[in-house]
């Protein structure tokens, strides 16, 4: 029978998942795509860390990713590694290489996401002479880890207009918050017990700076406004300064302290976004999102307000995201167009925005 070869770059909190659920439950996955879903090659730093997953069968470990991106037989290369240089440079050579990718890296699609959306159309203008499809890139785990969000905002939306979005978008300081607002943990233990979860990021400043945050901020804005803003130009605060005395202030008003992205369609040419530590009232759906869950409300013309809410954050949330992206990659399904913007829109120069 056919067999679809997958190269995982990355095995961490993430790529350990991936492998874990592949494993478990192959033969569902050849039912569901018609073909072997095999990993046959991982990428890791370290060769000789140990695991906390079992390597596939005759799967190759190298801690070259070039053996992955290289390899004639891969048709997939999974990107789960993080950072904005190696990651980048593999997944636009994996793309030119006519494999497709997965990658769960927000910081690196939200700074190359327009750049590989002009690939992508070339590779696909190239394939109209050829019998092989052009290469798919699929990233649903690059903003809220488990939450569908970005299959949303590029099929559910494209009749309708956005007008705002307003989320917990960041699992490892949620994390934090909540216990520090409710366990009276100090922010060092909140920190320590969200690492040690997989939560926060290799490098957690991306977390606890809000910027991770804003990274993800940015790819909804893309996808829902159609537009592509310098990531410096939406204002960031992240959580470090927040003293338990806010709880308090927060509590005695009758809430608790989130920290919000936030993105406003304020005209029809300006749009306000920004990244901040927030009063949430008690009355607001907000405020029970507890842990390392996450919760975007979309507001738009057609439907009013939509609530996604689930784990935005963790191994198994997060692989069930790459799953997802493997699988409609393997069955050959073809995206809709991300979003409904009119030509150049897109263009970083030409972006309508304001920082608020
Ligand atoms: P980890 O730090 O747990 O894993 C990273 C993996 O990449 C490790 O296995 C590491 O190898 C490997 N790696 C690092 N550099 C290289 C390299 N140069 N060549 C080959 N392999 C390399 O990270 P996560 O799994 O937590 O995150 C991976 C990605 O997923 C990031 O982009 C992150 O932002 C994103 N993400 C993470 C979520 C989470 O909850 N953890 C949720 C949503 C997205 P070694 O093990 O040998 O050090
Ligand atoms: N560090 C990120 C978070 C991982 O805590 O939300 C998921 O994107």
């Amino acid at each position: 029978s056919a067999t679809t070869s997958i190269g995982i770059i990355g095995g961490g909190t993430v790529g350990g998942g991936i492998i874990s659920i592949l494993t478990s439950r192959s033969s569902l996955f050849t039912t569901l795509t018609g073909s072997e879903i095999k990993v046959s090659r991982l990428a890791v730093r370290d060769l000789s860390k140990s695991r906390d997953f079992t390597t596939p069968q005759g799967c190759v470990v190298t801690d070259d990713l070039n053996d992955v991106i290289n390899d004639p037989e891969i048709d997939t290369v999974v990107e789960v590694m993080g950072g904005t240089t190696l990651a980048k440079d593999a997944v636009f050579a994996a793309l030119k290489n006519g494999k497709n990718v997965v990658t769960a890296n927000k910081a690196m699609i939200a700074a190359y996401l327009p750049d590989l959306e002009s690939l992508l159309s070339e590779l696909a203008e190239s394939a109209k002479t050829s019998t092989k499809p052009p290469p798919t890139l699929r990233y649903e785990a690059a903003v809220c880890g488990g939450i569908p969000i970005i299959s949303s905002m590029k099929g559910d939306y494209v009749g309708d207009e956005v007008e705002m979005i307003t989320g917990i978008i960041n699992g490892c300081t949620n994390y934090m918050l909540t216990n520090m607002d409710k366990e009276g943990l100090s922010y060092d233990e909140s920190l320590k017990g969200a690492s040690d979860l997989g939560y926060a990021e290799a490098d957690p400043t991306l977390d606890v700076g809000g910027f991770d945050a804003r990274s993800k901020l940015k790819i909804l804005m893309r996808l829902a406004f159609g537009i592509s803003v310098p990531e410096s130009s939406i204002s960031c605060e992240g959580i470090t300064e927040l003293t338990k005395e806010d709880f308090e202030y927060a509590a005695m008003l009758g809430g608790t302290v989130k920290l919000l992205a936030v993105a406003k369609r304020v005209s029809d040419t300006k749009i306000a976004a920004f990244v901040s530590p927030a009063y949430v009232g008690n009355d607001d759906v907000l405020a029970s999102i507890a842990g390392a869950t996450n919760a975007v409300e979309v507001v738009s013309k057609n439907l009013g307000s939509t609530t996604y809410s689930g784990q935005g954050a963790g191994r198994y949330p997060t692989a069930n995201s790459c799953i997802n992206d493997i699988v409609r990659t393997a069955r050959g399904d073809r995206d809709t167009m991300p979003f409904n913007a009119p030509a150049g829109v897109g263009d970083e120069k030409e972006a309508a925005f304001v920082e608020d």
